[in-house]
């Protein structure tokens, strides 16, 4: 990270890895806006944040739904009232899915697409004139292994991350000449509460694949501020299924049928 620590906006803070990225950055004495709805679980943040050893960033909560684009403004507004500038957005907010895409309620897969895709959208199209008064900022998209997965029976959240990762690629090329990085995340399973909130009414056992803390996931995201790294992918497990759907998308995509029926 370089000096002076940076203003960092997370979105989906309140929970797993927008949580340890908040605690993260805290650490390390940057500024954090952390976004969510849950003003209970960014308060018990704020907490968190407030108990690490001296000297630590400054947290403050901003509840916000990141489907609203007048709400995104608004918490880009107080960041930038709070801590003078903005210069990292961590578009992490997200909800996962498990069903089958014609027969799942709509209200479910809505909430996937405009929570996944429309919020990722408002979150960049609210961040960036801020980032462009600061000279520069950097953009970290979460995605997932499965952008590129043949995922039966999760397909309107792989969909939603072929959105997420087509987006930051057009991005960062369109962003270029305002000194503003983009860089995409492809994690793979990580502990937190993203099963367990998946929304539909499939069976998803995941058995089998390897689960890492979402401490990594932070870790990795707060050393990728103000590199040049077009993408990020973890573990060499989580290359090898990308990989392994690249070439042979029907065999990857049974497996997985397997998981998720
Ligand atoms: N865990 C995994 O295995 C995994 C793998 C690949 C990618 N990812 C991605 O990682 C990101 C973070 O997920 P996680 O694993 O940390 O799960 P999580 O613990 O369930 O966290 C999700 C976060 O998103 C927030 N959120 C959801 N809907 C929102 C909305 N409409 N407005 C504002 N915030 C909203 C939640 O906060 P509120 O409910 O308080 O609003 C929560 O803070 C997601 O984009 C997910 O797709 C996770």
């Amino acid at each position: 990270m370089s000096a002076p620590p940076p203003v960092v906006l997370i979105t989906g803070a309140s929970s797993g890895i927008g949580q340890a990225a908040a605690l993260a950055f805290a650490r390390r004495g940057a500024q954090v806006a952390a976004v969510a709805r849950r003003a209970e679980r960014l308060a018990e943040l704020e907490g968190a944040v407030n108990a690490l050893p001296a000297p630590h960033g400054d947290v403050l909560p901003v509840t916000a739904d990141v489907r609203d684009p007048e709400a995104m403004r608004a918490a880009v507004a107080q960041t930038v009232e709070r801590f003078g500038r903005l210069d990292v957005l961590v578009a992490n907010a997200g909800v996962g899915q498990r069903g089958s895409l014609v027969d799942s309620d709509w209200d479910a897969l809505e909430t996937v697409l405009r929570t996944n895709i429309d919020g990722v959208l408002h979150s960049i199209r609210a961040a960036v004139p801020a980032m462009r008064r600061a000279g520069g900022g950097h953009i970290i998209t979460i995605s997932s292994v499965a952008f590129n997965l043949t995922s039966p029976y999760a397909a309107v959240y792989a969909a939603s991350k072929a959105s997420v990762s087509s987006l930051a690629r057009s991005l960062r090329l369109e962003l270029e000449a305002d000194h503003i990085r983009v860089t995409d995340f492809l994690v793979g399973r990580t502990a937190t509460e993203f099963n367990a909130n998946r929304l539909g009414e499939g069976r998803r056992t995941g058995s089998g694949v390897p689960t890492m803390p979402a401490e990594r996931v932070a870790e990795a995201i707060v050393k990728t501020v103000g590199t040049r790294r077009t993408t990020v992918v973890l573990r060499p497990f989580d290359r090898l299924v990308i990989w392994a759907n690249v070439l042979a998308p029907g065999i990857m995509g049974r497996l997985a049928r397997q998981q998720y029926r």
